[in-house]
């Protein structure tokens, strides 16, 4: 049938000049819709004279075929040409620099901790973990410390709606390190946070990081403890260092005592970190109460013990000379990163 190959031809003429989606689908309408030429002609059909109706059917379905073919190539190489023109406009360009991922460092915290848990280690200590949201019984009652005893108010505690406390101090693992070994002898540390709802000031956050030790045996005596403390002392601020005990209280220990060393910065002789006096306060230490040790499972005639508890803040702003403990927690990368090196 003439008049089919005469549209084809146009039609595809006609398409090989479009360059767009909607222009295509114009096409489409014009020819191949419901009402498009093509389609019109498949039904007018019907009318011609019997016989020539199969072979004029084979040549327009021919024809439309031919253009639905056509119109497919076209859509899908009209879509390779946007994609390969969006590649195009996005295209990396190999020769410039790259960016930098940029290297955090240690906070120096983590750096005094470390340094800390490192030297107590090798003195044969190892670690133990205890939670951060203790139960009262743990924090207070245990290490001898009832409710509403007096002592309850050298901590200012955070209690949570349940009736457990954040721990104000590391000492809890004490008794859970007690309970976990004995009757066997015990030796660890316990670094971590402590919590205290506190006044914060240049010298006291109401968040900061204590390292605890304790050790029980058969034969331990307040002479270890200072043994202890003598070779720590050094290790961490110098081998000439020499420490000095005072009396103290703590209701978990006894006899209790605090510990300073010769002040670091000026020998002893006197400066602004000392406060003048030659000596800076490190940790409060002492012999484990009877009691506690009781509590934790170990028989205080045969087994004696030692604990002490330090804070890390201040001993990270004695070693990098840092004026007010708030500046950690800031979080002022120009304070962050002189520890770059650390
Ligand atoms: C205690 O917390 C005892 N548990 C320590 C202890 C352990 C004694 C074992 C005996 C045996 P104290 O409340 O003094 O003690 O705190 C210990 C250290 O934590 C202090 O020396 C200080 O370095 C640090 N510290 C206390 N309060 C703050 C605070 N608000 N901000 C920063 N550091 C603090």
């Amino acid at each position: 049938m003439e008049e089919a190959q005469q549209i084809e031809e146009v039609a595809l003429q006609e398409l090989a000049t479009l360059d767009d989606s909607k222009s295509l689908d114009d096409w489409r309408v014009k020819y191949l819709g419901k009402a498009g030429q093509m389609t019109l002609l498949v039904r007018s059909i019907g009318a011609l004279p019997k016989e020539e109706r199969s072979e004029a059917g084979k040549k327009i379905n021919l024809s439309r075929k031919s253009l639905s073919d056509a119109l497919d190539a076209r859509t899908a190489d009209l879509a390779a040409r946007e994609r390969a023109a969006r590649l195009a406009a996005a295209k990396a360009d190999p020769s410039l620099p790259g960016v930098a991922i940029e290297m955090g460092n240690r906070h120096p915290i983590q750096v005094v901790m470390r340094d800390i848990r490192s030297i107590l280690k090798s003195m044969g200590f190892a670690t133990a973990h205890g939670p951060e949201v203790e139960l009262d019984e743990y924090n207070f009652e245990l290490l001898n410390i009832p409710p509403d005893h007096p002592a309850r108010d050298m901590w200012d505690t955070f209690y949570t709606t349940e009736g457990e406390v954040l721990r104000t101090h590391t000492s809890p693992v004490q008794v859970r390190a007690m309970r976990a070994h004995a009757p066997e002898p015990v030796k660890v540390i316990c670094p971590g946070r402590v919590f205290r709802y506190e006044q914060v000031t240049a010298r006291s956050e109401s968040m900061f990081h204590q390292v605890e030790g304790l050790e029980v045996g058969p034969n331990v005596t307040m002479r270890d403890l200072l043994g202890v403390l003598q070779s720590f002392a050094r290790k961490l601020f110098g081998d000439t260092r020499t420490i000095r005990v005072r009396n103290s209280f703590f209701p978990f220990t006894e006899p209790s005592i605090e510990v300073d060393v010769d002040c670091f910065n000026c020998e002893a002789k006197g400066c602004s970190i000392c406060k003048h006096t030659g000596w800076i306060e490190i940790l409060g230490a002492g012999m484990v109460h009877p009691v506690v040790l009781t509590n934790g499972g170990y028989d205080p005639a045969t087994m004696t013990g030692y604990a002490f508890g330090l804070g890390i803040e201040r001993i990270a702003m004695l070693r990098y000379r840092i004026q007010d403990i708030r500046h950690f927690y800031r979080n002022d990368l120009r304070f962050l990163r002189q520890f770059q090196s650390a």
